[in-house]
């Protein structure tokens, strides 16, 4: 037992933050000028495992809304879509280039307002960020090869609203491809995840891209909405909950705009007997775990085959006992901050449930910080198929474990949720991923890894996980128009 559970002492290895700089206050980003909002009104970001604030964020109303659409209006009309592709393509490269440059400041950002492990900030979102930026740079005078034998024309003005939970990732995500497609964008970033879209904003200032061709607007729901409502906007791309995607479903319902919805998930990580075990722990590790949970993609629902459960689950424990909860800017950490008090609530409130419903819960001994947004990894065993649990979205490191016995068994319960974003399936055989890809209703599937992505490939759900593809040729496709 002693070994079980053996698990080693690491010195602390904080990353510097006195590299970075941050103002006190950031205005909007309209027109290619810093501008004060028009209702003079800022709100806190803070960071979350301190609850320090770090800076003071514009709030926009429709008015700033209204004079940032104006502006990529006019950069669309008067600059943009009259700029050869291959121009465009070498603003969209140096925008990559300078955040390359700056990767790291940008890192300790992301981990210090998201709350986010610096591992990850580091080693995935900025690296990820920089390398949408490349890949669509490599697409903008291609679009005839992307679109074989049609006439290929942009959009317009795209709205674009993004979530917490990648901040930076999420803003390449909507503003690589629809500059590549020779659009103009307004973006809004979350509220409690503001920073680095102003920092990114820094960089585009610096790009010397045309004025009005990106702008930044910050601010709470009431924001995005008035990007979502505004007349003169061609296309809405949103990343965030599904109650708020419905909102925005409807509120464009007989409109001439574009939409793409990015939206929740309930992802099935399905481990069978042939599995490689070890790989398969570390795979539902970085499913559920990485990034706190607050993935969209999260492999939040185990499947386990039974002949295999009782080792996968003690296997499972073992390695939670190992894993560091706290600060988000140590090298060793595991599992950061939760994004918001908001968010923590949530999560706890789930936990509470899943307590009420008679789920087992487990927890390993790990130490929490007393301060901040926290929570241990969570497994909840004997889960039934109907559970509250089982059956909603927590974004948070809550993994709930069912077992079952055969293929269809196991692709009927994975397919028993209102979403379909991703799955993981873990197994030796070749044919049998072949089958599970075409039987489950996933957007992204993953054989024997998990959380796996890069900008070539497409990213997008059925069901209530939404509609509309990211990242690849797809991505481009939702930012043009073809005839
Ligand atoms: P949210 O959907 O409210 O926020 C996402 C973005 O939409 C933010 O920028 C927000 O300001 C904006 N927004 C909010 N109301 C809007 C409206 N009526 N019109 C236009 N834009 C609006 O998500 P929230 O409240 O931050 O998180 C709630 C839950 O959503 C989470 O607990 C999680 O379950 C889920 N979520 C899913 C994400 C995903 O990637 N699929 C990302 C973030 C949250
Ligand atoms: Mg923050």
């Amino acid at each position: 037992m002693a070994q079980d559970q053996a698990t080693w002492e690491y010195a602390p290895a904080p990353e510097g933050t006195g590299h970075i700089k941050l103002n006190k206050k950031y205005n909007l980003f309209i027109d290619g000028k810093w501008v004060v909002p028009s209702s003079k009104k800022y709100f806190e970001t803070i960071n979350p495992a301190t609850e320090e604030v770090l800076a003071e964020i514009a709030y926009a109303n429709e008015k700033d809304v209204d004079l940032a659409v104006k502006a990529a209006r006019k950069a669309y009309t008067n600059v943009w879509s009259k700029m050869h592709a291959s121009e465009r393509a070498k603003y969209i490269y140096r925008i990559a280039r300078l955040m390359q440059e700056r990767a790291r400041e940008f890192a300790v950002i992301e981990s210090l307002d998201a709350g986010k492990t610096i591992r990850e900030s580091r080693d995935i979102d900025i690296p990820l960020a920089c390398n949408h930026f490349f890949y669509y740079a490599g697409w903008a005078d291609k679009l005839e090869y992307a679109f074989p034998n049609r006439k290929v024309e942009s959009l317009g003005v795209a709205g674009q609203i993004i979530p917490w939970n990648f901040p930076l990732l999420m803003a390449a995500w909507k503003i690589a491809p629809a500059l590549a497609a020779g659009n103009t964008v307004v973006l809004k970033p979350s509220e409690t995840t503001s920073l680095t879209a102003l920092k990114l904003a820094e960089i585009i200032e610096e790009s010397g891209l045309p004025a009005g061709v990106v702008n930044i607007v910050t601010g709470y729901g009431d924001t995005g909405a008035a990007i979502v409502n505004h007349p003169d906007v061609n296309k809405i791309a949103f990343t965030g909950s599904t109650a708020v995607g419905k909102l925005i479903q409807k509120a464009i319902a007989g409109t001439h705009k574009k939409s793409t919805l990015e939206l929740g998930g309930k992802s099935a990580n399905i481990i069978f007997e042939d599995a490689p075990i070890d790989q398969a722990v570390e795979g539902i590790i970085n499913g559920i775990f990485f990034n706190q949970g607050h993935v969209c993609c999260a492999g939040s629902r185990l499947f386990v085959q039974e002949g295999v459960a009782d080792k996968v689950i003690r296997k499972l424990k073992q390695r939670m006992e190992s894993l560091y909860v706290g600060d988000p800017m140590d090298k060793n950490t595991d599992i950061g901050a939760i994004n918001s008090k908001q968010q923590l609530d949530k999560i706890n409130k789930y936990i509470q449930i899943g307590i009420e419903e008679g789920a087992e819960m487990y927890q390993p001994s790990c130490e929490i910080p007393s301060k901040g947004y926290f929570c241990a990894p969570t497994l909840f065993l004997d889960v039934a198929q109907s559970s509250v649990i089982s059956q909603e979205e927590i974004f948070g490191p809550v993994l709930t474990i069912q077992t079952f016995r055969t293929v269809d068994e196991v692709i009927q319960k994975a397919n028993n949720s209102p979403y379909g974003l991703a799955a993981g399936v873990w197994t030796d055989k070749g044919s049998r991923i072949f089958n599970l890809t075409t039987k489950l209703k996933a957007g992204v599937i993953w054989a024997n890894t998990y959380n796996k992505f890069d900008p070539t490939s497409p990213f997008g759900g059925y069901k209530e996980s939404g509609f509309g593809r990211e990242g690849g040729m797809h991505g481009l496709s939702a930012y043009v128009k073809l005839s």
